[in-house]
């Protein structure tokens, strides 16, 4: 395992991301993580970038056990800043800030951290840098504005550089990071999906005990699917799951869930019908997050009173509760975010947990989603579902704009199901971040035979984003939206008229409410 502790950069978690993707585990901490309470021994450490100066009197420091560790270590910009500052203080404010592509002059050509990448484009983002060598280092690698673009310690593997190779924007970045992780510190190349899933479900049964039980909500989306497989897998029947059906999930979406996760894949599900209770909840309500609090404490009051309901009665007690969190939010709460640090909680089961005084279990908190797909591919989850668009815990309530009734969440829902069908059926499902339609509170004039009509609009939104901070529209082919316009209004009653939102994200967000 290498162990990265972050500076607070914003590409800190790429660097655990590139080493995973030559089978290297990495595990990302705060910089200020004492080395004494670490508890295992890494086979390599990495300082992250960051903003701040590593002369500023509230800057951020190394535990300097580091040091003691007696293993590889590679400073990145900051990291590098900071092994400079404890070896003579040649770091200061640079002329300007250096932001960009720059091209990697190997000086050493025997240093093995840069095996195989002489004049590789290289990506700068720093306002500090090195006016001077640190004491007992040695260039390695200079570019057009840093004679210090690389330096290492005489005797010991200590390397420090001052380009980011965790962007993919530095082009041999990665073959950096193997030639550290691999070469340098000798890190093991085991972290496989294969593995983990054994190792993962061994961890389960010895938390879990022989007799205790587990619990948890599904949802039919990717993660909550791949947590509860995996936990099927490990405990059987002593894990159960719920669905809570809330009157706005997508079309037959209880039933679908029911057959894919409970016949198909054999996990043991209640699905609860709680429709009528969300919804009358929701009677005469139009605010957007005046729906979101309604149906997430709704949600929590159902999944309590369920759960007291399958308290298995053997005296066994339900012990657990089953979260599919996945690395990105634990990075979130972990990352390093200044002098004054605050700790951030993610779980939106918070309620849940000191209600029903039960621990958090959480098998997926180790894996970035496309490591859950695949791990949900090798569980024998199916294609479909492990590549499903995302869905919002609220569900159609917040794309049915207004008031929510069974009535328009009856409109919404068939043409939602027309579009995806249309998208699937023209390939483009998975070209797509996110697709849906949704119902608009006004009516509009429109003609079908001979009649006059006045009904509502539809409007269909699908997305592109990598991390849905940003986004932007798909461009559709004009015949599609043709089709599927025409299909809509044909087929859905209540519809009269059909439109594409062409907005980005920012200024719009992806959901209408
Ligand atoms: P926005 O609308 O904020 O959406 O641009 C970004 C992503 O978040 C989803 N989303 C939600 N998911 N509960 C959820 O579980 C919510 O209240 C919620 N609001 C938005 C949205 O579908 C998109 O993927």
């Amino acid at each position: 395992t290498i162990l990265v502790l972050d500076f607070g950069s914003q590409y800190s978690h790429l660097i655990t991301r590139r080493l995973r993707e030559f089978n290297v585990y990495a595990e990302m901490l705060p910089c200020t993580q004492k080395i004494a309470e670490l508890g295992w021994k890494p086979a390599g450490v990495i300082l992250s970038g960051g903003p701040y100066s590593v002369y500023a009197e509230d800057a951020p420091h190394v535990d300097l056990d580091v040091f003691e560790l007696d293993v590889p270590i590679l400073g990145i910009c900051y990291g590098m800043q900071e092994l400079a500052w404890l070896n003579g203080k040649q770091v200061a404010r640079g002329e300007k800030r250096e932001y960009g592509p720059a091209t990697l002059n190997v000086e050493v050509a025997s240093s093995p951290l840069f095996k195989g990448m002489d004049h590789s484009r290289v990506w700068m983002s720093h306002g500090d840098k090195l006016h001077g060598l640190p004491t007992g280092f040695e260039v390695i690698a200079t570019s057009d504005n840093s004679p210090y673009c690389g330096v290492a310690h005489k005797e010991k593997p200590i390397y420090g550089i001052q380009f980011h190779p965790e962007v993919t924007h530095s082009t041999q970045g990665k073959t950096l990071l193997k030639n550290f992780a691999v070469d340098i510190c000798k890190a093991n190349q085991n972290w496989t999906m294969e593995n983990f899933i054994d190792t993962e479900i061994k961890r389960i049964r010895d938390l879990v005990g022989p007799t205790a039980e587990v619990i948890g909500a599904v949802s039919g989306g990717v993660d909550s699917t791949v947590a509860a497989k995996l936990m099927t897998e490990a405990i059987g029947e002593r894990f159960h799951a719920i669905l809570v059906d809330n009157g706005v999930l997508r079309l037959n979406e209880a039933a679908n869930v029911k057959k894919t996760l409970g016949e198909g894949l054999g996990i043991n599900l209640t699905v609860i019908d709680a429709a009528d209770e969300f919804l009358d909840k929701l009677k005469g309500v139009t605010d957007p997050e005046k729906k979101r609090k309604i149906i997430g404490n709704t949600f929590i009051h159902v999944f309590e009173r369920e759960a007291a309901r399958i308290q298995p009665k053997g005296g066994d007690e339900i012990e657990f509760l089953l979260q599919g969190t996945l690395y990105p939010d634990v990075i979130e709460s972990i990352s390093f975010k200044g002098p004054s640090q605050t700790i951030k909680t993610h779980h939106n089961v918070g309620g849940l947990l000191e209600d029903m005084k039960l621990k958090l279990i959480e098998p997926l908190r180790e894996l970035f989603k496309d490591e859950v797909r695949h791990l949900g591919e090798l569980l024998g989850i199916s294609h479909e579902l492990v590549w499903r668009h995302p869905f919002p815990g609220p569900g159609i309530a917040i794309r049915v704009l207004g008031e929510v009734t069974r009535e328009q969440v009856a409109i919404a829902r068939k043409a939602d199901h027309i579009y995806i069908e249309e998208i699937r059926k023209a390939g483009l499902y998975n070209k797509i971040s996110q697709a849906f339609a949704c119902l608009l509170p006004v009516k509009s004039v429109g003609v079908m035979g001979d009649q006059r009509t006045y009904e509502q609009v539809i409007a269909l939104r699908a997305i592109e984003t990598t991390d849905f901070m940003t986004a932007d529209w798909f461009p559709f082919e004009h015949e599609f939206l043709k089709k599927v316009a025409s299909r809509i209004v044909n087929e859905v009653d209540g519809v009269a008229r059909v439109t594409y939102d062409i907005t980005s994200k920012p200024p719009a967000t992806v959901e209408w409410e």
